[in-house]
């Protein structure tokens, strides 16, 4: 915590918003010690603290900037909206625009609704899924991340102490006074393992809802999902009555039509955000037209009420719709290639230095892990006492070099980098490395 003697511009506004925010902050994830770097502002891939110190921001907002700061062409397009109103209790074209846009990068996008966050999308999608099969049930991935929905908060971030046999893993509350009711409905499978998430699911065939799926899980160890597994959970579905989707608030990134356009399957339902606000806060619900029908306000019986006062307005619509159009096959191919390069120099770098690491990704994103061989699960992913403090070590080295990076050692990059900022990043972690080995 800060001391009284640093009397840095920081500190002292730390010290101010431990007076009215719980730990002085509003999200947990920009707490560091001694206090949060304060954001001043930031251009292209580059972000300026309150102190003057300038660094790379592979953070991008927690993988949701896919332009970097300030991008000219969502600055000039919100810009333009801003002076022609902000919200209205009317519709607007820049939705039904940004609607038809969406839809146009994926063929499972039938029908799509705004809404203002990736925990709202996925809210939307399971409370949707129930609504379709009149089943309660939903089932997740053992410690993936889908927001703070009660249901798909179950299991985000077990323990060995309370994560059950691998066979049965239990669902393990996040947040203390979780209804016992939400656990049970619940049903907790591991990643990448056909056979046993099978098994598990067999055991509650007519009552699941749906099968909840992000295809790179981020916290699971952003390993992409097998083809066979992502397979057999759309069989099972199928012959099942359950819907399968899939939670593409991250990876939506990584193709043009999303992470799913790699795999031959199509998902009954798919929640967006992040990335597709352009810098905004956004989420999106989208897929099969027969199930995006229970939000038909025009149907003869509306099965899912669904609404949301800041839902589509027109600036997070326009800035996405600018965002978007940007995000085009050559960008996203070239920002895929930008990370291809990173994770082949930090292999290289792991090699040549020894270190007890190892780098996994796909799309724009990648993730060094302090553990030797490379988790298939979040099992494996689990970092014990002595792997957090040395990724304390390797991220507080890259800080002082000038790196942001997510608090995981995790990268999502922007089209603004260059081969030089991936280049930089990992003559940073080569050198971090060499102090981690130096340290045994
Ligand atoms: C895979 C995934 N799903 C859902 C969410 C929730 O999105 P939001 O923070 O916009 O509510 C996140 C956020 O990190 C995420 O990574």
């Amino acid at each position: 915590m800060s001391t009284r003697t640093d009397t840095t511009r920081s500190a002292v506004l730390y010290a101010r918003a431990l007076d009215v925010l719980p730990g002085g902050v509003s999200r947990n994830t920009v707490l560091r010690a001694p206090h949060p770097a304060y954001a001043d502002y930031g251009v292209g891939c580059r972000v300026t603290d309150l102190e003057g110190v300038t660094r790379i921001d592979f953070s991008n907002n927690m993988a949701s900037l896919i332009h970097g700061h300030a991008c000219p062409e969502i600055v000039r397009a919100v810009t333009e909206q801003l002076a022609r109103g902000t919200a209205f209790m009317m519709a607007t074209e820049a939705e039904v625009r940004y609607a038809e846009h969406l839809c146009s990068r994926n063929r499972a996008f039938e029908k799509l609704r705004f809404v203002n966050s990736g925990t709202e999308a996925l809210m939307a999608a399971l409370k949707a899924s129930r609504a379709y099969t009149g089943r309660p049930k939903i089932a997740k991935i053992e410690g993936a991340y889908h927001g703070q929905y009660d249901y798909a908060e179950v299991s985000q971030a077990p323990d060995p102490k309370t994560w059950g046999s691998v066979d049965h893993p239990r669902s393990v509350p996040l947040a203390h006074g979780t209804p016992e009711s939400a656990l049970r409905d619940v049903v907790v499978i591991p990643f990448n393992d056909p056979e046993r998430a099978i098994a598990i699911l067999d055991g509650h065939a007519d009552e699941l809802a749906c099968v909840l799926l992000d295809l790179m899980p981020h916290r699971v160890g952003l390993k992409p999902a097998d083809a066979e597994f992502v397979t057999a959970l759309r069989d099972w579905a199928t012959r099942h009555g359950a819907l399968l989707v899939l939670d593409e608030v991250i990876t939506f990134r990584s193709e043009v039509g999303g992470l799913q356009s790699r795999y031959d399957v199509t998902p009954d339902l798919t929640a967006l955000g992040k990335a597709i606000g352009g810098g905004f806060p956004v989420g999106a619900v989208t897929g099969r037209a027969e199930v995006m029908e229970v939000m038909n306000p025009l149907a003869d019986r509306l099965l899912l009420p669904h609404s949301g006062t800041f839902s589509a307005n027109p600036i997070t619509t326009t800035a996405g719709l600018a965002a978007m159009e940007k995000f085009d096959e050559p960008a996203v191919a070239r920002l895929n290639a930008l990370a291809e390069r990173a994770m082949k120099g930090i292999d290289d770098a792991i090699r040549a230095t020894g270190v007890r690491a190892c780098v996994t990704g796909g799309g724009s994103m990648f993730r060094v892990h302090m553990k030797e061989r490379t988790p298939r699960n979040f099992r494996e992913a689990f970092l014990g006492p002595e792997e957090n403090r040395r990724l304390k070590v390797l991220l507080d080295h890259l800080f002082a070099e000038g790196f942001l990076l997510i608090n995981t050692c995790s990268a999502a990059l922007s089209t603004p980098m260059t081969e030089a900022e991936i280049d930089a990043l990992v003559s940073a972690l080569a050198t971090g490395f060499e102090k981690l080995v130096a340290a045994g």
